[in-house]
């Protein structure tokens, strides 16, 4: 590389990566090939509109690169190319989630998501997002006894609310969701909800899904009428996501006439909010779809909770409270604060970040400090899983995390 300035940036956050130990829960490591497609010639190429109706010319190319990426996404999770359609052109998740809004959910309808403070993620409909301003957020949350979702509650809101999209989804809730259960909330929103048969279930996998990718999560697939992931957490592939969606789900348009979800998605994602695809992007997320098919991806995803669970167990052992008393997932919510130990998140992040042990601060469930510095901190086991660190070594994680905090 010419540019030396920029060269050497990236050899000191290479240097850096390889030093620490990386527990941000939404990080992992890339493999080689998709680092290559990211880096290739694709970049140069603009292809506004979809494979087969494209607004340039040259797009043979692209045209199979993007229903390749298709075909491996849609294989992924076993979808059939009759019943689902994927669009891999979101540039990442959170605008991802806000193209399914955008095509299904009236200006100023009710999306029904998780409070940041318990879990959910900022386009879940929270006010600071472009999803709260643009529509209203119907909160749910856990149990404040049990810290997991209480589906008995949700049903309730549902009902009383009527929200036309329930998210099922979060970013630092650690159990496993029981999609079935919100099906069934989902349809006992009723005919007379705005979509007029019970709310739209979108799922938003995107922690997740490369455990459901591996068989170590439950799939949402058999419940949801729209799935939505970003690529580059669990499933270890580049910053992008992709939006899953049933091909028989209709709505009325103000003439009347009934069109299809994927439609209206796709005509979200591009124009309603993008212009050209990001075909480097999209060509690595098709070698992440590829490598996260094989057998040793499954065993990857096995570990990424087997090692979770380890982290967890042991910090208990040692005294630290966990959010949930534990964890289905790669994730860990440590209360550092409530649970008597007395550190803010923001302490207990900075203290761990000057021993090499990298996390992120995190609201928890029944917050009394602030999101800038809260009563807990967030791990997952996706990264270091990655670097082929098995139950053993998250033992000695949990033993460093102890010693620093403890210190
Ligand atoms: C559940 C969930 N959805 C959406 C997003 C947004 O993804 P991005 O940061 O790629 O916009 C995140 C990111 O953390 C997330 O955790």
């Amino acid at each position: 590389m010419k540019d030396t300035q920029i060269k050497k940036l990236i050899e000191s956050e290479k240097k850096r990566q390889k030093k620490v130990i990386n527990l941000i829960a939404s990080e992992n490591v890339v493999s080689k090939d998709v680092l290559k497609a990211l880096g290739s010639e694709l970049t140069n190429k603009y292809a506004e509109g979809y494979p087969g109706k494209r607004y340039y010319g040259g797009n043979e190319v692209v045209d199979e690169l993007e229903s390749l990426a298709q075909t491996r996404a849609l294989r992924l999770f076993g979808l059939s190319p009759d019943l689902w359609h994927v669009n891999v052109q979101p540039l990442s998740g959170s605008p991802a989630n806000l193209a399914v809004y955008l095509a299904l959910v009236p200006i100023g309808g009710k999306i029904m998501g998780m409070s940041l403070d318990n879990g959910g993620h900022l386009t879940h409909g929270h006010k600071v997002s472009m999803t709260g301003k643009a529509w209203v957020q119907v909160p749910f949350g856990v149990d404040p006894k049990t810290e997991v979702i209480d589906y008995d509650s949700l049903k309730q809101k549902a009902v009383a609310e009527k929200p036309a999209i329930i998210v099922a989804g979060f970013t630092a809730y650690p159990r496993t969701v029981d999609f079935k259960k919100f099906r069934e909330v989902a349809d006992a929103c009723g005919p007379d909800s705005p979509v007029g048969t019970g709310a739209i279930l979108m799922v938003d996998m995107s922690h997740f899904a490369g455990l459901v990718a591996g068989k170590a999560y439950p799939s949402p697939f058999e419940y949801a009428d729209v799935v939505t992931t970003t690529v580059h957490k669990t499933l270890r592939g580049p910053r992008s996501a992709l939006i899953f969606v049933r091909k028989d789900k209709t709505k009325l348009n103000t003439k009347g006439v009934p069109v299809s979800f994927a439609d209206l998605i796709d005509k979200a994602v591009f124009p309603g909010l993008q212009g050209g695809p990001h075909l480097n992007q999209i060509a690595a997320v098709a070698v992440a779809l590829k490598e996260a098919s094989t057998p040793a991806f499954k065993k990857y995803a096995q570990q990424v909770v087997k090692n979770a669970k380890v982290l967890a167990d042991e910090l208990t052992k040692k005294g630290w409270r966990i959010v949930s008393g534990g964890t289905d997932s790669h994730l860990v919510l440590i209360d550092t604060w409530m649970g008597g130990k007395g550190i803010g998140g923001k302490e207990a992040s900075d203290r761990l970040e000057k021993a090499g042990i990298i996390v992120n601060k995190n609201t928890i469930p029944g917050e009394t400090r602030t999101p800038v510095d809260p009563s807990g901190i967030r791990v997952g086991s996706a990264a270091e899983t990655t670097r082929g660190k098995k139950e053993k070594d998250f033992r000695k994680v949990a033993e460093n995390i102890d010693k620093v905090l403890s210190a």
